[in-house]
């Protein structure tokens, strides 16, 4: 099967996170993508959090599958060759390294335009060129505490807290990636290449945006009606953390179900859709207070919706968060179970879809990846193992021309 970005030559000189996950979703769709590692080291993911001594770790594994890996040393006169080489027939560099890094190496974007002018080169750093921390080097929680989302995630009696969810990495990965698919179809009508740039911050803040139209509405009328301060609570001149509430206009909380007291996740999430109030209170058998006007209307439940939310948890009581779903989709009620990291990984659903896959490493054997979370009516991604380090060094040294006698000179004083 032929794949949309089939025949698009990618050097993937990235490492950790927020790289590797930008050409790894390239190479999913069919791009060619090399990843270009420091012999003998490689990827500093392949050695972090083992959990099989000596064998690639999963934090590699799950965020370099569908790649080649070349080891080279690009400090070298030699292996600075070798990458010019590369870049001359690249469409696409990726990288991610400490801002200055590509410049001190010498491939400079004025450089890499002199080599290929059509190549379309990528970056991710964690702050923007103006920034007056531009020159920082920058890790996921780094990047949630600047762009906006440490400081208005978590309860109000705490401190900030990070996600999760990688905010930093893997998303600023992803918007690296639809900037240089977009450059590539630029590239289509102008013949050139450009620079795209990403900084985690910014993409932090592009995910927290409704934190700012937080900020300013509390500048225009002093307190958030949907945050758990209001309107008992007070307000500062910032956004608040809100605990778990509802980021939009529909008021939610986590709600205990049946087993909270000894299962950490046996909660839902539910949402007291405004459209749906008739049928919330059907669902959980309080139908008196569709009219009641203590409860009617948004505004009077807002006042008391800690009231609402604790006696809904007495109708979770005796429910799973599994049975409690079932009963209330049949209502239209925005909810759903928490679920846990096991309970995904062995979701029939969501490894049907692809999205949750068994791959084969044939050193590490089987296990567990998150395929594309993006799906196409045209084509499935196959999502296959990740490299071992320097795996095709000598297949792509050949293709560029060097004898295997050659080869083995670069070994022996390790340029690869
Ligand atoms: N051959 C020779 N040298 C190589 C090489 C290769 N194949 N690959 C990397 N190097 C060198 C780099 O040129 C750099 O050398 P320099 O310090 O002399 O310039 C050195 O290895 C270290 O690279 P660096 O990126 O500084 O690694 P680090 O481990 O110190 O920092 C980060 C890691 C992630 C903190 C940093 O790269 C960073 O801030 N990146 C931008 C933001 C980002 O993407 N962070 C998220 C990661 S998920």
């Amino acid at each position: 099967m032929s794949l949309p970005l089939e025949g698009i030559k990618v050097i993937d000189f990235t490492g950790v996170q927020a790289g590797p996950a930008c050409t790894q979703l390239l190479a999913w769709f069919g791009a060619d993508v090399l990843k270009v590692e420091r012999p003998g080291v490689g990827d500093i993911t392949r050695r972090q959090l083992r959990d099989i001594p000596d064998v690639d770790a999963l934090y590699f594994t799950m965020l370099n599958s569908n790649k080649k890996s070349l080891e080279l040393n690009t400090k070298s006169p030699e292996g600075r060759e070798i990458l010019e080489k590369l870049i001359r027939s690249a469409d696409v560099l990726v990288e991610n390294f400490a801002p200055g890094a590509m410049d001190r190496m010498g491939f400079s974007w004025e450089r890499i335009q002199e080599l290929n002018p059509r190549l379309i080169f990528g970056s991710v750093k964690g702050f923007g060129e103006n920034s007056p921390y531009a020159d920082l080097k920058v890790y996921e929680n780094v990047a949630q505490c600047a762009g906006g989302a440490a400081s208005t995630t978590g309860f109000w009696d705490g401190p900030p807290t990070v996600s999760g969810a990688a905010l930093g990495d893997s998303n600023s990965g992803m918007h690296l990636a639809i900037g240089i698919l977009t450059a590539l179809i630029d590239r289509m009508k102008t013949g050139k290449g450009q620079k795209v740039t990403v900084s985690m911050q910014d993409c932090v803040l592009n995910l927290a945006r409704v934190k700012l139209r937080d900020q300013q509405r509390l500048e225009r009328v002093g307190y958030l009606e949907e945050y758990p301060q209001y309107p008992n609570g007070t307000f500062s001149d910032v956004v608040p953390r809100g605990g778990n509430a509802g980021g939009g206009g529909q008021p939610g909380w986590v709600l205990k179900c049946k087993g909270w007291e000894t299962d950490d996740n046996a909660y839902i999430y539910f949402t007291i859709q405004e459209q749906a109030w008739a049928a919330t209170c059907k669902a959980i058998g309080k139908p008196e207070w569709i009219d009641d006007p203590d409860y009617a209307t948004p505004r009077a439940r807002q006042s008391h919706i800690f009231e609402i939310f604790a006696d809904i948890e007495k109708w979770l009581a005796d429910k799973t968060k599994f049975e409690a779903v079932d009963i209330l989709r049949k209502f239209d009620i925005p909810c759903a179970p928490v679920l846990t990291m096991k309970e995904i990984a062995y979701d029939p659903a969501l490894r049907e879809s692809g999205t949750v896959v068994e791959v084969q490493h044939k050193v590490r054997g089987p296990y567990l990846t998150v395929g594309s979370p993006i799906k196409f009516s045209g084509f499935k991604p196959t999502i296959l193992e990740s490299p071992l380090l320097g795996e095709h060094t000598d297949e792509v040294l050949t293709e560029l021309g060097y004898s295997a006698d050659e080869i083995a000179k670069l070994r022996a004083a390790r340029v690869v």
